[in-house]
């Protein structure tokens, strides 16, 4: 089932099954092996997020003291970030309608008092393509709006599988994590939500 929230705002629920999910979080066990969860810390005031964070693709979205960037390395390691399982490609042809594959995959892990203040997804070098969110783990109350802040938001429930893609007229639209219903999903032992968000950085190539 596939359902339009909004112009460019469109929600899977139940894209991944439970054997898809389970596919899915044990190939973030190996990616967080390689690359370890970090505290983000925001740009200026250093003040930690709540979430914590790692990557997966030929770049990864990080944020400290300097700003927020795409570095093709993990902060703290200094080793480039795991490759994307073939899943998350998978998920990208599917469901992004963009015909060059992803770079990124930021993983966000959200404890059940984290939470992730409205923002733009606006550090990528291109926005022809949609950002493809996935979900894993206890669910969120997930908001989006326009992409003026402070405009009219709607807001929607994020379960474990669910996929949510936005792009177009909404690829700049502010959006952001209310809060995460402890104890809704048993997918992750320790519960906790994961989410996966894919995204093109850089301009396809031109052709000569
Ligand atoms: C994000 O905007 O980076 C994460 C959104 C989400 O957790 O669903
Ligand atoms: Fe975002």
């Amino acid at each position: 089932m596939k359902l339009v929230v909004a112009p460019g705002v469109t929600h899977w629920p139940g894209y991944l099954d439970a054997s898809a999910q389970s596919e899915l979080v044990a190939a973030l066990r190996e990616i967080a092996r390689a690359a370890p969860f970090f505290v983000p810390r925001m740009p200026g005031t250093g003040k930690p997020f709540s979430v914590r964070m790692t990557n997966c693709g030929a770049l990864g979205w990080v944020s400290d003291e300097r700003g927020y960037r795409y570095q093709p390395a993990h902060p703290q390691t200094g080793q480039p970030w795991p490759a994307m399982p073939p899943i998350l490609m998978q998920a990208w042809r599917e469901l992004s309608g963009y015909p060059h594959p992803p770079e990124a995959c930021l993983v966000n892990f959200y404890e059940a008092s984290a939470r992730m203040g409205l923002h733009q997804d606006r550090d990528e070098q291109d926005f022809e393509a949609p950002v493809l969110s996935l979900s894993l783990g206890d669910t969120a109350l997930f908001r989006i709006g326009g992409t003026q802040r402070g405009g009219r938001t709607v807001s929607l429930k994020l379960a474990s599988g669910d996929a949510l893609s936005f792009g177009g007229a909404a690829r700049l639209a502010y959006h952001g994590i209310d809060r995460i219903l402890a104890g809704s999903s048993a997918l992750l032992p320790q519960g906790g939500r994961l989410n996966l968000t894919l995204r093109r950085v850089t301009p396809p190539p031109q052709l000569p």
